[in-house]
């Protein structure tokens, strides 16, 4: 019997995706988030499935169901999702792909109570966020690592800029100052790069711009491991 998955793009290969915003807690009511509605991400688990390979999603809160065959891991903050994805990638991952969108600072503590409404003016101190992708993709045994960048201006010099300093093999760049596409719409336009090129992608809904971004991965990644 042939494997599952054989003779497609990422038969055999093992994904792993970030998605959705991540939560950092002011007090147990309040919370610092960015938008995201997760549904880039998932459609891109969705995508890799599709092409054969085994998935593991760890996402943010969002409200969508896990595409069918992706296991799926909910982290709350982003040193949260930096564990849960260190632990993913121990397991085996060839193909690390962020898509979350990650709260860069965080309050540099989380009030035990409620914060109540004493004063007209309230200051949160906040502290850096570890970076889950440049993380991975600064390991020994780092997998082959896809990054996104929203931006709202210099979408290129950003983007670019991203993937040299946290030294990824290609990076996914949207500029979110478009309006109906992007952040919590059903469609986007992305323009893909890498060391030997680059290419426009959409605008077009995001599960049909997955599978042409998947496919557009599985070659790059074949092509470094040949
Ligand atoms: N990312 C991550 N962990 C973080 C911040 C970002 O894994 N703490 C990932 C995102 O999922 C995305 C990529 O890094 O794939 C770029 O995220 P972005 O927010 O655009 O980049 P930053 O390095 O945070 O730069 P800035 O927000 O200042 O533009
Ligand atoms: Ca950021």
């Amino acid at each position: 019997a042939e494997p599952e998955g054989a003779g497609k793009a990422l038969a055999g290969k093992r994904v792993v995706i970030t998605a959705g915003p991540t939560r950092e807690p002011i007090d147990p009511v309040r919370y610092i988030s960015n938008h995201s509605s997760g549904k880039m991400g998932y459609a891109l688990a969705a995508a890799a499935r599709e092409a054969g390979a085994e998935v593991v999603l760890v996402s943010g809160p969002v409200v969508l169901d896990a595409p069918a065959g992706v296991e799926r891991r909910f982290v709350t903050t982003a040193r949260d999702m930096l564990e849960a994805s260190g632990h993913a990638v121990d397991e085996g991952c060839d193909l690390f792909i962020a898509t979350a969108a990650v709260a860069d600072y965080r309050p540099d503590s989380c009030a035990g109570d409620k914060i109540k409404k004493t004063s007209d003016a309230m200051n949160v101190a906040l502290v850096r966020n570890p970076d889950t992708l440049a993380t991975i993709a600064a390991r020994k045994d780092a997998p082959f690592t896809v990054g996104f960048a929203a931006e709202t201006r210099d979408v290129e010099h950003y983007a670019l800029d991203k993937m040299s300093r946290k030294k990824l093999d290609m990076i996914v760049a949207n500029d979110v100052s478009v309006p109906g596409l992007g952040f919590n719409s059903e469609d986007n336009a992305v323009t893909v790069f890498w060391a030997g090129g680059r290419e426009n992608i959409g605008p077009d809904t995001k599960a049909r711009l997955s599978r042409r971004l998947i496919a557009l991965i599985a070659d790059q990644l074949t092509n470094k491991e040949a």
